[in-house]
């Protein structure tokens, strides 16, 4: 690829012209016959090839600009930090996004540059190689220590089990790890995945969600973003990547 800039002002220009995204699908959470994670599609056929690492850093290239050439994302909630995360949740969240299933008009140009599952997975693996940023978006309040507090009570009560008990998730089960995420990214994401308004979220979590107050999501989103990733950190700081 030339130049990844010039490519992400195309694209940016394209989808206000015509590159939208495709309507919202049926079988989103709201659906009869929803199914949050079919084994099926080009996530099943990336999910099974090996993905290469020097293929996948070009592939990236085009991410960095929203996601940080270091995978750390935005603290300001709008960009999550994908550094980290458990390539089975990568690759179904990049096929759902293809797919129509998980709304992300920004992203979705972008997805659609990768062309097929082999670069899916060489995406993934490019985004495992790298290492955790040592800053992420946090809490800020003054009342920070009362509020993780009572996001941790909240937390092992109903979360522990599918995210793990320090917010590890599973890879197997393509639950994310949401230790050292940024704390406005995961409030949006729990207040869109309550609202139904995230439509590729498991009905489990739904369940789980549906009742918490706005007060509720903000305590459990500090805890969340206390806990430290787990895989290795980088050395000297992420801010000056
Ligand atoms: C124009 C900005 C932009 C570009 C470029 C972009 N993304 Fe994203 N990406 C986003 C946004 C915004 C979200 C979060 C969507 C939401 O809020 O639900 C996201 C979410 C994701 C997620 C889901 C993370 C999670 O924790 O659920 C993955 C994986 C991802 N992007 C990978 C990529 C890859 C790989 C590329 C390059 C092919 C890419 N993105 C390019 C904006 C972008
Ligand atoms: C039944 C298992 C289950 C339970 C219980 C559950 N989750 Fe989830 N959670 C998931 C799965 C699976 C996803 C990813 C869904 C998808 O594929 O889009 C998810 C996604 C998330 C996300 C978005 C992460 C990202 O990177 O975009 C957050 C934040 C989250 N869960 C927090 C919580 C909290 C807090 C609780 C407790 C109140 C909870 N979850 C309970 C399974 C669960």
């Amino acid at each position: 690829m030339k130049s990844p800039a010039l490519l992400v002002l195309a694209l940016l220009s394209a989808t206000v012209a015509f590159a939208g995204p495709p309507p919202p699908k049926q079988e989103g959470i709201e659906g009869k016959n929803y199914k949050w994670n079919a084994q099926e599609g080009e996530k099943i056929e990336a999910l099974h090839k090996k993905g290469d690492v020097k293929a996948g850093k070009e592939a990236y290239e085009v991410c960095g600009a929203c996601h940080l050439p270091s995978g750390a994302g935005r603290p300001d909630g709008t960009f999550p930090q994908l550094a980290g995360q458990h390539s089975t949740v990568l690759i179904k969240q990049m096929a759902d996004i293809r797919a129509g299933l998980r709304d992300n008009p920004t992203m979705y140009p972008f997805a659609m540059t990768l062309t097929d599952p082999q670069e899916l997975a060489d995406a993934s693996a490019y985004i495992q190689s790298l290492c955790i940023p040592a800053n992420h978006g946090m809490y800020e309040g003054k009342d920070a220590a009362l509020q993780v507090a009572k996001g941790k009570d909240l937390y092992e009560k109903q979360c522990k089990e599918c995210h793990g008990a320090n917010g590890e998730g599973n890879k197997e089960k393509f639950y994310p790890v949401i230790a050292g995420q940024h704390y406005k990214y995961l409030l949006r994401q729990m207040s869109e995945i309550r609202e139904g308004k995230r439509r590729n979220a498991n009905p489990d979590m739904v369940k789980v969600i549906k009742p918490y107050t706005d007060d509720q999501l903000v305590a459990i989103s500090a805890y969340q973003s206390s806990l430290a990733m787990p895989g290795a950190m980088c050395k000297g700081g992420a801010k000056k990547k």
